[in-house]
């Protein structure tokens, strides 16, 4: 910061809220992630080399050449009929059957938490997040001004136990990932999915079931969403709200994601919407309409599934190799992320120069906490480099790793002694 930017900014503050905003560590990494030669597993990004370019032409040419008039005007704020229409569809392959109607397009699922956010968040308000949690989220609910709960992940996704147990008043909303967490890599299992839908109901708490990984499973068995199960709870419909993208399975930069409300929820969360875009760019619904019309989508999924299973096994085959008994970490069923921690309580944040100097990047752990960030842990994503890119990183990081311990280990020694003499 310049000395005039300081002097202004302490004369001009930026309101409270934003005060309060942790810079994202994702972002402040992709500068690195530029860097000539770097392996970056930090990103958050899905496989470029899996846009399906040519099917986005024609899709956009299709728009041009039959709706250039609907798709260049303002269109309605829940989302356009045909679009929502197509991923009525789509959802239905999930094994959600709803109509519509019910759906809100957004732009991006991060639009989604927002809204729901500022629907149902008052200053004061408890929401309940995964620790770790996804940050944007993090982010989102730090804006609202709403207070934290924390619920820790194990393999078995978050341990809604400790939030049914809990003495006291319930949140008012849980935030979770429930298919192959970021960073966490976990799926929340049944048992949890169900004991946390009867706790809901009779406790009147909105569960906020963010899914845009669940198309990417690549190994084990399907959960049913909260929703699907919810058809099967009486009253639970009510408190679940379904949020997914087409960000991971198609590209992100079409910023489309979308929201399956519960009745009560839609004109609150459309209002909302409409104050902070008026709606989602038409033209780019337009273009994911007749691309989820064209089939492309489902016949790609299989082949995508593949490529990242590969890039799964290959950076866990690496970690399991080089860095056995030196790193504890999850095999994610599906998604991008793996996350691990190091056995000897290595800082993660202190070890990251070292890696860097070797040519690969990853993101701290400490990024996805709102309290007692765990310094050991890392996120590591295998989405968008080779499998022989994974296992040269992994390679790196190891190395990293040893010079670090190297370069400590003196230190502590040296502590040891200085401690002795002070007792002596
Ligand atoms: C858990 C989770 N939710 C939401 C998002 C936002 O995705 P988008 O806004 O592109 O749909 C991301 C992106 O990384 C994510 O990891």
């Amino acid at each position: 910061m310049t000395t005039e930017t300081a002097a202004a900014s302490a004369a001009f503050p930026l309101s409270a809220r934003v005060r309060s905003l942790r810079s994202s560590a994702v972002r402040d990494l992709l500068r690195d992630a530029q860097r000539p030669g770097m392996l970056s597993l930090a990103g958050g990004l899905p496989a470029p080399d899996l846009f399906d370019v040519e099917g986005l032409r024609a899709a956009t040419d299709a728009v041009m050449r039959d709706a250039p008039l609907t798709a260049l005007q303002y269109g309605v704020t829940d989302g356009q009929p045909g679009l929502r229409a197509a991923l009525a569809v789509l959802l239905a392959s999930r094994g959600i059957r709803t109509d519509a109607g019910q759906i809100v397009v957004t732009t991006g699922s991060q639009q989604g938490i927002d809204v729901i956010a500022r629907a149902v968040v008052d200053p004061g308000d408890c929401v309940a997040v995964e620790s770790p949690a996804y940050l944007a989220a993090l982010q989102v609910f730090t804006l609202s001004r709403a207070r934290f709960a924390t619920v820790p992940v194990d393999a078995d996704g978050a341990c809604v136990e400790t939030l049914v147990d809990r003495a006291g008043s319930p949140p008012k909303v849980v935030y979770l990932v429930t298919n192959f967490g970021n960073p966490s890599g976990a799926t929340l299992s049944r048992e949890r999915r169900v004991r946390l839908l009867h706790w809901a109901v009779a406790n009147r708490v909105l569960l906020l079931e963010d899914d845009p990984y669940g198309e990417l499973r690549v190994s084990g068995q399907p959960q049913p969403s909260l929703y699907e199960l919810a058809g099967g709870i009486p009253g639970a419909r009510d408190w679940v709200v379904y949020l997914s993208s087409l960000s991971k399975v198609m590209a992100p930069g079409l910023r489309i994601g979308f929201a399956v409300l519960p009745a009560w929820l839609r004109e609150g969360v459309v209002k909302v919407k409409q104050s902070l875009d008026l709606h989602t760019s038409t033209f780019v619904q337009e273009v994911a309409e007749r691309y989820l019309a064209s089939g492309r989508l489902a016949e790609r999924m299989p082949m995508m599934r593949d490529v990242y299973r590969q890039r799964r096994d290959a950076l866990v085959d690496a970690l399991s190799r080089r860095l056995d008994g030196r790193l504890r970490f999850n095999r994610p069923e599906g998604g991008m992320f793996v996350w691990a921690r190091f056995t000897d309580g290595t800082d993660s944040a202190a070890l990251l120069p070292a890696a860097r100097e070797l040519g690969m990047i990853y993101v701290p752990g400490e990024a996805f906490y709102d309290e007692a960030p765990d310094r050991s842990a890392l996120r590591l994503s295998f989405a968008t480099a080779m499998p022989e890119q994974l296992d040269e990183a992994v390679a790196r990081l190891a190395r990293a790793h040893d010079e670090f311990r190297g370069r400590q280990e003196p230190a502590v020694a040296g502590n040891q002694r200085v401690a002795g003499v002070s007792e002596g």
